[in-house]
Protein backbone atom coordinates (compact mmCIF):
# COMPACT_ATOMS: atom_id res chain seq x y z
CA UNK A 1 0.00 0.00 0.00
CA UNK A 2 2.80 2.20 0.86
CA UNK A 3 5.06 1.55 -1.73
CA UNK A 4 2.03 1.98 -4.41
CA UNK A 5 1.21 5.50 -2.80
CA UNK A 6 5.35 6.45 -3.23
CA UNK A 7 5.05 5.11 -7.11
CA UNK A 8 2.30 7.40 -7.20
CA UNK A 9 4.25 10.23 -5.80
CA UNK A 10 7.69 9.10 -7.67
CA UNK A 11 5.26 9.26 -10.83
CA UNK A 12 3.87 12.91 -10.43
CA UNK A 13 6.88 14.45 -8.88
CA UNK A 14 8.74 13.42 -11.48
CA UNK A 15 6.11 15.55 -13.81
CA UNK A 16 6.22 18.26 -11.62
CA UNK A 17 7.43 21.25 -13.84
CA UNK A 18 5.37 22.26 -16.89
CA UNK A 19 5.47 23.16 -20.43
CA UNK A 20 5.74 26.71 -21.11
CA UNK A 21 2.22 26.44 -22.54
CA UNK A 22 1.14 25.37 -19.32
CA UNK A 23 1.94 27.86 -17.36
CA UNK A 24 -1.06 30.29 -17.11
CA UNK A 25 -1.28 33.28 -18.84
CA UNK A 26 -1.51 35.98 -15.57
CA UNK A 27 1.78 34.42 -14.80
CA UNK A 28 3.42 34.21 -17.54
CA UNK A 29 7.28 36.40 -17.83
CA UNK A 30 6.51 38.81 -20.71
CA UNK A 31 10.04 38.85 -21.35
CA UNK A 32 13.24 38.42 -18.49
CA UNK A 33 13.61 41.34 -16.57
CA UNK A 34 17.40 42.55 -17.13
CA UNK A 35 17.65 45.05 -14.17
CA UNK A 36 20.78 47.98 -15.40
CA UNK A 37 19.41 50.54 -13.38
CA UNK A 38 19.98 50.80 -9.72
CA UNK A 39 19.26 53.67 -7.36
CA UNK A 40 21.68 55.93 -5.64
CA UNK A 41 21.54 59.88 -4.40
CA UNK A 42 18.26 60.03 -6.09
CA UNK A 43 19.34 59.30 -9.54
CA UNK A 44 18.45 55.60 -11.26
CA UNK A 45 22.12 55.25 -12.57
CA UNK A 46 23.08 52.59 -15.48
CA UNK A 47 24.66 50.01 -15.00
CA UNK A 48 26.94 48.49 -17.81
CA UNK A 49 29.62 45.76 -16.16
CA UNK A 50 29.10 42.22 -14.94
CA UNK A 51 25.53 40.96 -14.25
CA UNK A 52 24.24 38.16 -11.93
CA UNK A 53 22.18 36.10 -14.33
CA UNK A 54 19.11 35.24 -12.25
CA UNK A 55 17.18 31.43 -12.52
CA UNK A 56 14.24 30.51 -11.20
CA UNK A 57 13.57 27.53 -8.71
CA UNK A 58 10.72 26.61 -11.31
CA UNK A 59 11.99 24.41 -14.30
CA UNK A 60 9.89 24.26 -17.44
CA UNK A 61 9.82 21.36 -19.61
CA UNK A 62 10.89 21.40 -22.93
CA UNK A 63 10.50 18.54 -24.83
CA UNK A 64 11.15 16.70 -22.46
CA UNK A 65 14.39 18.54 -20.84
CA UNK A 66 13.96 20.42 -17.62
CA UNK A 67 15.57 23.81 -17.43
CA UNK A 68 15.52 26.51 -15.14
CA UNK A 69 13.92 29.60 -16.24
CA UNK A 70 15.48 32.12 -16.68
CA UNK A 71 13.70 35.07 -15.21
CA UNK A 72 16.13 38.36 -15.68
CA UNK A 73 19.05 39.86 -14.64
CA UNK A 74 21.01 42.41 -11.80
CA UNK A 75 23.94 44.64 -11.74
CA UNK A 76 26.65 42.43 -10.01
CA UNK A 77 28.70 45.75 -8.86
CA UNK A 78 31.55 46.41 -6.90
CA UNK A 79 32.82 48.00 -4.26
CA UNK A 80 33.50 51.38 -5.91
CA UNK A 81 29.24 51.21 -6.19
CA UNK A 82 28.80 50.56 -2.90
CA UNK A 83 31.46 53.50 -1.36
CA UNK A 84 29.49 55.79 -3.86
CA UNK A 85 25.96 54.54 -2.11
CA UNK A 86 27.63 55.27 1.20
CA UNK A 87 28.91 58.56 0.73
CA UNK A 88 25.37 59.31 -1.19
CA UNK A 89 23.74 57.87 2.23
CA UNK A 90 26.31 60.37 4.86
CA UNK A 91 25.71 63.06 2.72
CA UNK A 92 22.18 62.85 3.18
CA UNK A 93 22.08 62.33 6.78
CA UNK A 94 24.98 64.58 7.47
CA UNK A 95 25.71 64.04 10.64
CA UNK A 96 22.12 64.69 11.68
CA UNK A 97 22.04 67.92 9.92
CA UNK A 98 20.63 66.73 6.38
CA UNK A 99 16.89 67.70 5.09
CA UNK A 100 15.95 64.07 6.26
CA UNK A 101 16.87 63.76 9.69
CA UNK A 102 15.84 67.07 10.28
CA UNK A 103 12.60 66.63 8.76
CA UNK A 104 8.98 66.93 11.07
CA UNK A 105 7.92 63.57 11.75
CA UNK A 106 4.36 64.53 10.02
CA UNK A 107 6.55 65.41 6.73
CA UNK A 108 8.41 62.60 6.74
CA UNK A 109 5.05 60.16 7.36
CA UNK A 110 3.93 62.06 4.15
CA UNK A 111 7.03 61.02 2.19
CA UNK A 112 6.35 57.40 3.37
CA UNK A 113 2.40 57.63 2.49
CA UNK A 114 3.37 58.96 -0.70
CA UNK A 115 6.11 56.05 -1.07
CA UNK A 116 3.16 53.17 0.10
CA UNK A 117 0.66 54.56 -2.72
CA UNK A 118 3.26 54.05 -5.29
CA UNK A 119 4.16 50.87 -4.04
CA UNK A 120 0.59 49.40 -4.02
CA UNK A 121 0.22 50.21 -8.15
CA UNK A 122 3.31 47.55 -8.41
CA UNK A 123 1.55 44.99 -6.30
CA UNK A 124 1.06 42.54 -9.65
CA UNK A 125 4.42 42.92 -10.46
CA UNK A 126 5.77 42.32 -7.06
CA UNK A 127 3.81 39.19 -6.50
CA UNK A 128 4.58 37.72 -9.73
CA UNK A 129 8.27 38.23 -9.32
CA UNK A 130 8.03 36.67 -6.02
CA UNK A 131 6.76 33.66 -7.40
CA UNK A 132 8.50 33.11 -9.62
CA UNK A 133 12.31 33.70 -7.85
CA UNK A 134 11.55 32.29 -4.34
CA UNK A 135 8.67 29.43 -5.84
CA UNK A 136 6.16 31.52 -2.76
CA UNK A 137 2.64 30.21 -3.67
CA UNK A 138 0.31 32.99 -5.27
CA UNK A 139 -1.72 33.03 -1.85
CA UNK A 140 1.09 33.53 0.14
CA UNK A 141 3.42 36.08 -1.98
CA UNK A 142 0.31 38.31 -1.81
CA UNK A 143 -0.21 37.40 1.90
CA UNK A 144 3.68 38.93 1.92
CA UNK A 145 2.43 41.85 -0.45
CA UNK A 146 -0.44 42.92 1.72
CA UNK A 147 0.85 42.14 5.09
CA UNK A 148 3.98 44.74 4.36
CA UNK A 149 1.49 47.20 2.95
CA UNK A 150 -0.13 46.94 6.35
CA UNK A 151 2.97 47.02 8.30
CA UNK A 152 3.60 50.60 7.03
CA UNK A 153 0.43 51.66 7.76
CA UNK A 154 0.36 50.39 11.40
CA UNK A 155 3.95 51.81 11.59
CA UNK A 156 2.79 55.40 10.47
CA UNK A 157 0.18 55.17 13.05
CA UNK A 158 2.27 53.69 16.16
CA UNK A 159 5.24 56.78 14.70
CA UNK A 160 1.93 59.39 15.09
CA UNK A 161 1.30 57.93 18.56
CA UNK A 162 4.70 57.97 19.56
CA UNK A 163 5.21 61.24 18.59
CA UNK A 164 1.72 62.66 20.32
CA UNK A 165 3.23 61.10 23.40
CA UNK A 166 6.64 63.42 22.99
CA UNK A 167 4.38 66.39 22.02
CA UNK A 168 4.50 67.58 25.86
CA UNK A 169 7.05 68.62 28.52
CA UNK A 170 8.05 67.19 31.73
CA UNK A 171 8.71 69.33 34.76
CA UNK A 172 10.79 67.38 37.53
CA UNK A 173 13.40 68.75 39.53
CA UNK A 174 12.95 72.04 38.84
CA UNK A 175 14.18 71.25 35.09
CA UNK A 176 11.91 71.44 32.00
CA UNK A 177 12.45 68.90 29.09
CA UNK A 178 11.03 67.81 26.00
CA UNK A 179 11.55 64.10 25.22
CA UNK A 180 11.85 62.54 22.10
CA UNK A 181 13.16 59.93 19.36
CA UNK A 182 16.26 60.96 17.30
CA UNK A 183 17.75 59.28 14.38
CA UNK A 184 21.47 56.83 14.65
CA UNK A 185 22.49 57.51 11.02
CA UNK A 186 23.20 55.59 8.47
CA UNK A 187 21.62 51.92 8.05
CA UNK A 188 22.81 49.16 6.38
CA UNK A 189 19.66 46.71 5.96
CA UNK A 190 19.58 43.30 4.32
CA UNK A 191 16.63 41.04 4.61
CA UNK A 192 16.24 37.46 3.89
CA UNK A 193 15.61 35.31 0.54
CA UNK A 194 12.26 33.53 2.19
CA UNK A 195 10.63 36.87 2.90
CA UNK A 196 12.67 39.05 0.65
CA UNK A 197 9.95 42.08 0.66
CA UNK A 198 7.83 41.70 4.34
CA UNK A 199 11.07 40.75 6.13
CA UNK A 200 13.28 43.71 4.22
CA UNK A 201 10.49 46.51 4.53
CA UNK A 202 10.29 45.97 8.68
CA UNK A 203 13.65 47.17 9.01
CA UNK A 204 13.92 49.36 6.13
CA UNK A 205 10.34 51.76 6.67
CA UNK A 206 11.06 51.89 10.51
CA UNK A 207 14.98 53.08 9.80
CA UNK A 208 13.82 55.55 7.28
CA UNK A 209 10.91 56.87 8.87
CA UNK A 210 12.67 58.07 12.07
CA UNK A 211 15.09 59.89 10.38
CA UNK A 212 18.23 57.76 9.39
CA UNK A 213 19.19 56.89 5.79
CA UNK A 214 19.71 53.55 3.81
CA UNK A 215 21.77 51.69 2.13
CA UNK A 216 19.78 48.73 0.97
CA UNK A 217 21.10 45.45 -0.13
CA UNK A 218 18.15 42.88 -1.41
CA UNK A 219 18.78 39.36 -0.72
CA UNK A 220 20.76 36.91 -3.17
CA UNK A 221 17.65 34.97 -4.09
CA UNK A 222 14.51 37.77 -4.13
CA UNK A 223 16.94 40.65 -5.76
CA UNK A 224 14.24 41.59 -8.66
CA UNK A 225 10.88 41.86 -6.81
CA UNK A 226 12.34 45.10 -5.52
CA UNK A 227 13.56 46.66 -8.94
CA UNK A 228 9.53 47.52 -9.46
CA UNK A 229 9.63 49.75 -6.23
CA UNK A 230 12.92 51.65 -6.92
CA UNK A 231 11.48 54.57 -8.76
CA UNK A 232 8.78 54.81 -5.87
CA UNK A 233 12.00 55.08 -3.38
CA UNK A 234 13.83 57.49 -6.14
CA UNK A 235 10.65 60.22 -6.20
CA UNK A 236 9.60 59.60 -2.52
CA UNK A 237 12.30 60.35 -0.29
CA UNK A 238 15.03 63.35 -0.49
CA UNK A 239 17.83 62.20 -2.51
CA UNK A 240 20.27 59.85 -0.93
CA UNK A 241 17.56 58.40 1.88
CA UNK A 242 17.39 55.22 0.03
CA UNK A 243 20.52 53.99 -1.66
CA UNK A 244 20.78 50.56 -2.83
CA UNK A 245 23.58 47.83 -3.49
CA UNK A 246 24.06 45.26 -5.90
CA UNK A 247 26.60 42.88 -5.83
CA UNK A 248 28.09 39.52 -4.13
CA UNK A 249 27.75 40.11 -0.49
CA UNK A 250 31.36 39.01 0.26
CA UNK A 251 32.40 41.08 -1.87
CA UNK A 252 30.83 44.81 -1.29
CA UNK A 253 29.31 44.70 2.70
CA UNK A 254 33.05 44.54 4.10
CA UNK A 255 34.39 47.84 2.84
CA UNK A 256 31.24 49.33 4.17
CA UNK A 257 31.54 48.17 7.54
CA UNK A 258 35.24 48.46 7.55
CA UNK A 259 34.75 52.53 6.49
CA UNK A 260 33.51 52.83 10.30
CA UNK A 261 30.36 54.74 8.77
CA UNK A 262 27.68 52.58 9.13
CA UNK A 263 25.76 53.32 12.60
CA UNK A 264 23.09 50.45 12.41
CA UNK A 265 23.97 46.84 11.19
CA UNK A 266 20.53 45.30 10.22
CA UNK A 267 19.96 42.12 9.20
CA UNK A 268 18.17 38.89 9.03
CA UNK A 269 20.08 36.29 7.93
CA UNK A 270 22.90 34.16 9.64
CA UNK A 271 24.56 34.27 13.00
CA UNK A 272 27.71 33.77 11.73
CA UNK A 273 27.72 36.25 8.76
CA UNK A 274 26.21 38.84 11.64
CA UNK A 275 29.25 38.15 13.84
CA UNK A 276 31.22 38.55 10.71
CA UNK A 277 30.35 42.33 9.92
CA UNK A 278 30.44 43.10 13.44
CA UNK A 279 33.87 42.10 14.08
CA UNK A 280 34.62 44.47 10.71
CA UNK A 281 33.43 47.91 12.34
CA UNK A 282 36.53 49.94 13.69
CA UNK A 283 34.27 50.89 16.54
CA UNK A 284 32.26 48.10 17.44
CA UNK A 285 30.60 50.82 20.14
CA UNK A 286 29.78 53.65 17.60
CA UNK A 287 27.69 50.25 15.95
CA UNK A 288 24.16 49.50 16.71
CA UNK A 289 22.64 45.68 15.33
CA UNK A 290 19.08 44.98 15.24
CA UNK A 291 19.48 41.15 13.90
CA UNK A 292 16.82 37.90 13.51
CA UNK A 293 19.31 34.84 13.27
CA UNK A 294 19.22 31.33 13.35
CA UNK A 295 16.75 29.21 14.94
CA UNK A 296 15.56 26.04 15.83
CA UNK A 297 12.30 26.05 17.47
CA UNK A 298 11.45 22.95 19.26
CA UNK A 299 7.65 21.83 19.32
CA UNK A 300 6.72 19.44 23.06
CA UNK A 301 3.55 17.55 22.18
CA UNK A 302 2.96 16.25 26.03
CA UNK A 303 0.81 13.04 26.63
CA UNK A 304 -2.47 14.83 27.42
CA UNK A 305 -2.29 16.81 23.53
CA UNK A 306 -5.39 17.41 21.31
CA UNK A 307 -4.00 15.39 18.52
CA UNK A 308 -5.48 16.34 15.72
CA UNK A 309 -4.63 20.59 17.29
CA UNK A 310 -0.99 19.01 17.86
CA UNK A 311 -0.84 17.95 14.26
CA UNK A 312 -2.86 20.30 12.49
CA UNK A 313 0.01 23.51 14.07
CA UNK A 314 3.18 20.96 13.81
CA UNK A 315 2.00 20.50 10.24
CA UNK A 316 1.37 24.53 9.47
CA UNK A 317 4.82 24.90 11.49
CA UNK A 318 7.01 22.39 9.87
CA UNK A 319 5.93 22.97 6.11
CA UNK A 320 4.83 26.64 5.50
CA UNK A 321 6.53 27.41 2.45
CA UNK A 322 7.83 24.36 3.15
CA UNK A 323 9.84 25.12 6.38
CA UNK A 324 11.39 28.02 5.08
CA UNK A 325 10.66 30.29 7.46
CA UNK A 326 12.82 31.52 10.86
CA UNK A 327 9.78 31.07 12.81
CA UNK A 328 9.21 27.39 11.38
CA UNK A 329 9.14 24.53 14.00
CA UNK A 330 12.64 22.43 13.46
CA UNK A 331 12.27 19.63 15.67
CA UNK A 332 9.46 17.61 17.83
CA UNK A 333 9.50 16.26 21.22
CA UNK A 334 6.68 13.90 21.04
CA UNK A 335 5.71 11.86 24.58
CA UNK A 336 6.30 8.08 23.90
CA UNK A 337 2.58 7.52 24.96
CA UNK A 338 1.39 9.02 21.93
CA UNK A 339 4.10 9.04 19.57
CA UNK A 340 2.95 6.10 17.04
CA UNK A 341 -0.61 7.95 17.04
CA UNK A 342 0.88 11.55 16.34
CA UNK A 343 3.25 9.66 13.56
CA UNK A 344 0.45 7.98 11.42
CA UNK A 345 -1.54 11.69 12.05
CA UNK A 346 1.28 13.27 10.75
CA UNK A 347 2.01 11.58 7.66
CA UNK A 348 -1.32 11.38 6.59
CA UNK A 349 -1.51 14.89 6.49
CA UNK A 350 1.13 15.45 5.28
CA UNK A 351 -0.16 13.35 2.06
CA UNK A 352 -2.71 15.55 2.09
CA UNK A 353 -0.64 18.46 0.85
CA UNK A 354 -0.59 19.38 -2.31
CA UNK A 355 2.25 20.04 -4.08
CA UNK A 356 3.12 21.80 -7.69
CA UNK A 357 3.67 25.41 -8.82
CA UNK A 358 3.52 28.45 -6.88
CA UNK A 359 0.36 29.61 -9.04
CA UNK A 360 -2.14 26.19 -8.65
CA UNK A 361 -4.76 26.86 -6.68
CA UNK A 362 -4.65 24.94 -3.01
CA UNK A 363 -0.79 24.38 -3.76
CA UNK A 364 1.33 24.42 -0.39
CA UNK A 365 4.51 22.64 -1.45
CA UNK A 366 6.75 24.17 -3.75
CA UNK A 367 10.46 24.19 -5.55
CA UNK A 368 12.93 25.27 -3.18
CA UNK A 369 15.12 29.07 -4.07
CA UNK A 370 18.67 27.28 -2.82
CA UNK A 371 20.44 25.58 -5.38
CA UNK A 372 22.06 23.85 -2.87
CA UNK A 373 19.14 22.90 -0.47
CA UNK A 374 17.98 19.31 -2.20
CA UNK A 375 21.43 17.80 -2.01
CA UNK A 376 21.44 19.39 1.54
CA UNK A 377 18.32 17.84 2.66
CA UNK A 378 19.22 14.35 0.72
CA UNK A 379 22.48 14.03 2.92
CA UNK A 380 20.65 14.85 6.20
CA UNK A 381 17.87 12.26 5.80
CA UNK A 382 20.32 9.45 4.40
CA UNK A 383 22.72 10.16 7.83
CA UNK A 384 19.50 10.25 9.57
CA UNK A 385 19.17 6.62 8.10
CA UNK A 386 22.49 5.45 8.94
CA UNK A 387 21.70 6.28 12.47
CA UNK A 388 19.03 4.27 12.70
CA UNK A 389 16.23 6.71 11.79
CA UNK A 390 13.18 5.70 9.06
CA UNK A 391 11.57 8.42 6.74
CA UNK A 392 8.13 7.46 8.11
CA UNK A 393 5.24 8.88 5.31
CA UNK A 394 5.25 7.93 1.64
CA UNK A 395 7.52 9.50 -0.93
CA UNK A 396 9.13 11.57 1.89
CA UNK A 397 12.66 12.91 0.72
CA UNK A 398 11.49 12.06 -2.86
CA UNK A 399 12.66 14.54 -5.32
CA UNK A 400 13.03 16.12 -8.65
CA UNK A 401 15.86 19.40 -9.49
CA UNK A 402 14.62 21.88 -7.17
CA UNK A 403 11.53 19.94 -5.69
CA UNK A 404 11.84 17.76 -2.48
CA UNK A 405 8.85 15.95 -0.75
CA UNK A 406 8.54 16.80 2.72
CA UNK A 407 10.27 13.91 5.17
CA UNK A 408 8.86 12.69 8.09
CA UNK A 409 11.98 11.52 10.01
CA UNK A 410 11.79 9.39 13.13
CA UNK A 411 13.48 8.50 15.92
CA UNK A 412 16.13 11.19 15.17
CA UNK A 413 18.58 11.57 17.86
CA UNK A 414 22.07 13.87 18.69
CA UNK A 415 24.12 11.60 16.37
CA UNK A 416 22.70 13.15 13.56
CA UNK A 417 22.44 16.60 11.92
CA UNK A 418 18.98 16.61 11.97
CA UNK A 419 18.92 17.22 15.46
CA UNK A 420 20.90 20.05 15.83
CA UNK A 421 21.07 21.94 12.60
CA UNK A 422 18.70 24.15 11.17
CA UNK A 423 17.70 22.28 7.95
CA UNK A 424 15.25 24.94 6.52
CA UNK A 425 13.51 23.21 3.90
CA UNK A 426 10.72 20.61 4.32
CA UNK A 427 12.13 17.85 6.63
CA UNK A 428 10.44 17.05 9.82
CA UNK A 429 12.50 15.46 12.67
CA UNK A 430 10.55 13.28 15.69
CA UNK A 431 11.70 12.78 18.38
CA UNK A 432 10.47 10.43 21.36
CA UNK A 433 10.86 11.21 24.74
CA UNK A 434 9.41 10.07 28.42
CA UNK A 435 10.40 12.44 30.44
CA UNK A 436 10.18 16.42 30.28
CA UNK A 437 13.56 17.16 31.07
CA UNK A 438 14.61 15.75 27.74
CA UNK A 439 13.20 18.63 25.41
CA UNK A 440 14.18 20.77 28.34
CA UNK A 441 18.05 19.64 28.25
CA UNK A 442 17.72 19.89 24.76
CA UNK A 443 17.23 23.93 25.23
CA UNK A 444 19.58 24.64 27.33
CA UNK A 445 22.04 23.03 25.09
CA UNK A 446 21.06 25.12 22.41
CA UNK A 447 22.93 27.47 20.60
CA UNK A 448 19.15 29.27 19.31
CA UNK A 449 16.65 30.50 21.79
CA UNK A 450 13.54 31.99 19.39
CA UNK A 451 9.97 30.32 20.17
CA UNK A 452 8.94 27.24 21.57
CA UNK A 453 5.54 25.28 20.90
CA UNK A 454 3.62 22.94 23.82
CA UNK A 455 0.72 20.88 23.20
CA UNK A 456 -1.30 19.82 26.24
CA UNK A 457 -4.24 19.85 28.09
CA UNK A 458 -2.81 20.01 31.19
CA UNK A 459 -2.86 23.52 32.83
CA UNK A 460 -0.50 22.90 35.55
CA UNK A 461 1.59 20.95 33.13
CA UNK A 462 1.66 23.71 30.94
CA UNK A 463 2.51 26.11 33.44
CA UNK A 464 5.23 24.28 35.09
CA UNK A 465 6.84 24.25 31.89
CA UNK A 466 6.16 28.51 30.89
CA UNK A 467 8.19 29.36 33.63
CA UNK A 468 11.22 28.10 32.54
CA UNK A 469 11.21 28.44 28.99
CA UNK A 470 10.30 31.69 28.70
CA UNK A 471 14.02 31.86 30.14
CA UNK A 472 15.33 29.73 27.33
CA UNK A 473 13.61 31.31 24.78
CA UNK A 474 11.49 34.65 23.64
CA UNK A 475 7.49 33.30 22.67
CA UNK A 476 6.09 30.49 24.16
CA UNK A 477 3.40 29.09 22.43
CA UNK A 478 0.94 26.99 23.53
CA UNK A 479 -1.41 24.53 21.24
CA UNK A 480 -0.36 26.46 18.13
CA UNK A 481 2.77 26.78 15.73
CA UNK A 482 5.59 29.06 15.91
CA UNK A 483 5.34 32.71 14.19
CA UNK A 484 6.22 35.79 14.36
CA UNK A 485 2.60 37.56 13.73
CA UNK A 486 1.15 39.54 14.56
CA UNK A 487 3.10 42.21 13.56
CA UNK A 488 2.37 44.60 17.02
CA UNK A 489 3.62 41.47 19.05
CA UNK A 490 7.49 41.51 19.83
CA UNK A 491 9.53 39.83 17.42
CA UNK A 492 13.40 38.57 19.25
CA UNK A 493 15.29 35.63 19.97
CA UNK A 494 17.86 34.45 22.21
CA UNK A 495 21.51 33.42 21.87
CA UNK A 496 22.67 33.20 18.49
CA UNK A 497 18.78 33.31 17.18
CA UNK A 498 18.07 37.57 17.32
CA UNK A 499 19.65 41.05 18.96
CA UNK A 500 17.28 43.53 19.13
CA UNK A 501 13.45 43.64 19.11
CA UNK A 502 11.23 43.94 16.22
CA UNK A 503 7.33 44.74 16.05
CA UNK A 504 5.70 47.95 14.67
CA UNK A 505 6.35 49.99 17.95
CA UNK A 506 9.27 48.42 19.06
CA UNK A 507 11.17 48.84 15.70
CA UNK A 508 10.53 52.49 15.67
CA UNK A 509 12.37 52.45 18.82
CA UNK A 510 15.41 50.39 17.67
CA UNK A 511 16.14 52.77 15.05
CA UNK A 512 16.59 55.67 17.05
CA UNK A 513 17.87 56.84 20.22
CA UNK A 514 16.14 59.12 22.90
CA UNK A 515 17.34 62.81 23.30
CA UNK A 516 16.06 65.91 24.88
CA UNK A 517 16.13 69.78 25.24
CA UNK A 518 15.97 70.74 28.91
CA UNK A 519 16.29 73.53 30.79
CA UNK A 520 16.10 75.34 33.97
CA UNK A 521 12.57 75.79 34.92
CA UNK A 522 13.02 80.05 34.92
CA UNK A 523 11.05 83.10 33.64
CA UNK A 524 13.97 83.78 30.97
CA UNK A 525 13.97 80.12 29.95
CA UNK A 526 10.08 79.71 30.08
CA UNK A 527 10.14 82.87 28.01
CA UNK A 528 12.98 81.38 25.02
CA UNK A 529 10.96 78.27 25.13
CA UNK A 530 7.33 79.68 24.67
CA UNK A 531 9.09 82.07 21.68
CA UNK A 532 10.46 79.09 20.04
CA UNK A 533 6.80 77.34 20.37
CA UNK A 534 4.51 80.17 19.09
CA UNK A 535 6.72 80.80 16.32
CA UNK A 536 7.29 76.99 15.22
CA UNK A 537 11.03 77.64 15.09
CA UNK A 538 12.27 74.20 15.93
CA UNK A 539 10.84 70.81 14.33
CA UNK A 540 12.04 68.87 17.32
CA UNK A 541 10.64 71.42 20.42
CA UNK A 542 7.44 71.76 19.00
CA UNK A 543 4.28 70.30 20.64
CA UNK A 544 2.28 70.35 17.31
CA UNK A 545 0.52 67.04 17.72
CA UNK A 546 -0.18 64.76 14.75
CA UNK A 547 -3.68 64.21 13.52
O1 LIG B 1 11.23 33.87 8.52
C1 LIG B 1 10.69 34.41 9.48
C2 LIG B 1 9.44 35.19 9.32
O2 LIG B 1 9.47 36.38 10.03
C3 LIG B 1 8.29 34.38 9.72
O3 LIG B 1 7.15 35.13 9.85
O4 LIG B 1 6.14 33.48 11.38
O5 LIG B 1 4.78 35.32 10.48
O6 LIG B 1 5.54 33.46 8.99
P1 LIG B 1 5.82 34.29 10.18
Amino acid sequence: MANNQTELLREKIQTIFPAEAQIPAEFQLAAPLHQRQYLVDGKMKTWDGPCHTVFSPIYVDQNGELTPKEIGSYPLAGEAEALAALDAACRAYDQGRGEWPTMSVAERIACVEDFTKKMILQKKAVVNLLMWEIGKTYADSVKEFDRTVEYIYATIDALKELDRSSSRFVIDQGILGQIRRSPLGVVLCMGPFNYPLNETFTTLIPAIIMGNTLLFKPPKHGTLLHYPLLEAFRTSFPPGVVNTIYGRGSNVVPKLMESGKVNVLTLIGSSRVADQLKKMHPKVNRLKAILGLDAKNLAVVLPNADLDTAVKECLLGTLSFNGQRCTAIKIIYVHQQIVDAFLSKLTEEVGKLKFGMPWDTGVSLTPLPEPQKPDYLENVIREAQAYGAKVMNPGGGLRNRSFVYPAVVYPVNDKMKLFREEQFGPVIPVVPFEDIETPIQYLLDSDHGQQVSVFGTDAAQIAALIDPLVNLVSRVNINAQCQRGPDTFPFTGRKDSAEGTLSVSDALRSFSIRSLVATKYTEANKNIINVILDNHESKFLATRFIL
